[in-house]
């Protein structure tokens, strides 16, 4: 599959991705500027994506853990997640 990323500069940037990595798996593994900085523990909020609706919807809800740190992440939107705690399936 592909994950289309938009860069902080508005540019895009497609990249490969498999079946369940994280998004903050592929973003490390194609040179994408997410930090990561706990390692996907939950413990931070430096993987902060948005993420597009339709994606957004198909996705299971966010742990309780996940919308902790997501109250800390700088400009929080509707459609935001832990790129740590997204992982990809065949949907
Ligand atoms: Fe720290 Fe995702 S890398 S919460």
């Amino acid at each position: 599959m592909t994950i289309r990323w938009k860069l902080k500069d508005g540019s895009i940037k497609e990249t490969p991705a498999t079946v369940g990595a994280s998004l903050l798996n592929v973003a490390h593994r194609h040179e994408i500027d997410l930090e990561g900085a706990c390692g996907g523990v939950t413990a931070c909020s430096t993987c902060h994506v948005i993420l597009e609706s339709p994606v957004m919807d198909a996705l299971p809800e966010p742990t309780e853990e996940e919308d902790d740190m997501l109250d800390l992440a700088f400009g929080l939107t509707p459609t935001s997640r832990l790129g740590c705690q997204v992982f990809l399936t065949e949907q």
